[in-house]
């Protein structure tokens, strides 16, 4: 059934595709977005499907009017992008957690009933086991660090998320994606910096550009195309044949490449009553 939805940080690498795919199946959608990091080019085949609103969710105010009259936020606007947790970890913090706060007040305060939160999978920093599943305690391993910001604030979030929904949301929903890949993703992520590097290697290198036989090429090919999990040593590429391919070719590839991943870690009705952490799909 068509819904009405306002997403957070919506001109973003993600919350673009969320918006494409929510107005392609006849949802009403809006989206507020300060585009730091975000930009309407990605959208601009949607046309007028979808209203936009500029603002930084930091804006109690700005927040609420752009949540009036929706049915449902998906909040994933946040500062993203490593070298950010390092270099600006207040800003970082600053837009998790007064976007976070300014999120719920927000849908508290115009009776909005579902809320989808996007958190990370730096919410676990080092797991104790991998593959990672939602049992697993979240941390933050040192306040002194910076990197940490960024998982603190999702870790904020959760709980937030979480413990408002026992009793003023109908549903929430949180979500630790690990990396996302996919088109028009940019180079802040670290897929693309990590492929960046295995170019720059190659060139800085003075042997000739590197065959797709190279273990580093084969580890991170597959662990990019094919989703296979493993550790990849890059290191100095080294001639293996003349018929090689050069490292655009493999970006290329891999940005024609998409996996969104979700997984619901808690899905809550009032009627229900009792909470159901760890509800997978
Ligand atoms: N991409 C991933 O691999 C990944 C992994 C884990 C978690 N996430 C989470 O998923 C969500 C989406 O990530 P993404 O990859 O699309 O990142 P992104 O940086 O492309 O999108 C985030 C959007 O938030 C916007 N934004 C930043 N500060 C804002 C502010 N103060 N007010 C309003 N808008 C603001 C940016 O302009 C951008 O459009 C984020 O919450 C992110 O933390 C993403």
């Amino acid at each position: 059934m068509a819904k009405s939805y306002l997403v957070t940080g919506g001109t973003g690498f993600v919350g673009s595709a969320l918006t494409r795919a929510l107005v392609k199946a006849g949802n009403r959608v809006r989206v507020i977005d300060d585009n730091s990091r975000g930009s309407l080019r990605r959208l601009a085949d949607l046309e007028k499907d979808f209203e936009f609103v500029e603002g930084d969710v930091r804006d109690g105010e700005g927040v609420a009017r752009a949540i009036r009259g929706v049915e449902s936020v998906v909040h994933l606007a946040a500062v993203n992008g490593t070298e950010f947790f390092y270099s600006k970890p207040d800003v970082v913090l600053d837009v998790g957690v007064k976007g976070m706060v300014n999120v719920i007040d927000g849908c508290i305060r115009h009776g909005v009933g579902e809320l989808i939160v996007a958190s990370s999978a730096e919410a676990y920093q080092t797991p104790n086991r991998v593959p990672t599943d939602e049992t697993v305690p979240l941390s933050v391993p040192d306040p002194l660090n910076p990197r940490y910001s960024y998982g603190a604030s999702k870790l904020v979030s959760e709980v937030m998320a979480l413990n408002f929904g026992r009793t003023r949301f109908d549903r929430v929903i949180v979500f630790r994606p690990h990396n996302i890949y996919g088109p028009d993703m940019g180079s802040e992520h670290v897929i693309p910096q990590f492929i960046q590097r295995i170019k720059r290697l190659t060139e800085e290198s003075d042997a000739n550009p590197v065959s797709l036989q190279d273990p580093a090429y084969v580890g991170v090919a597959s662990m990019v195309v094919q989703g296979r999990p493993g550790f990849v040593r890059v290191r100095t590429p080294y001639v293996r044949d003349q018929d090689v391919r050069t490292p655009g070719t493999l970006l290329s590839r891999t940005m024609t490449c998409s996996a969104y991943s979700s997984r619901p870690i808690s899905q809550r009705s009032r009627s229900a009553g009792a909470s159901q952490l760890g509800t997978r799909t």
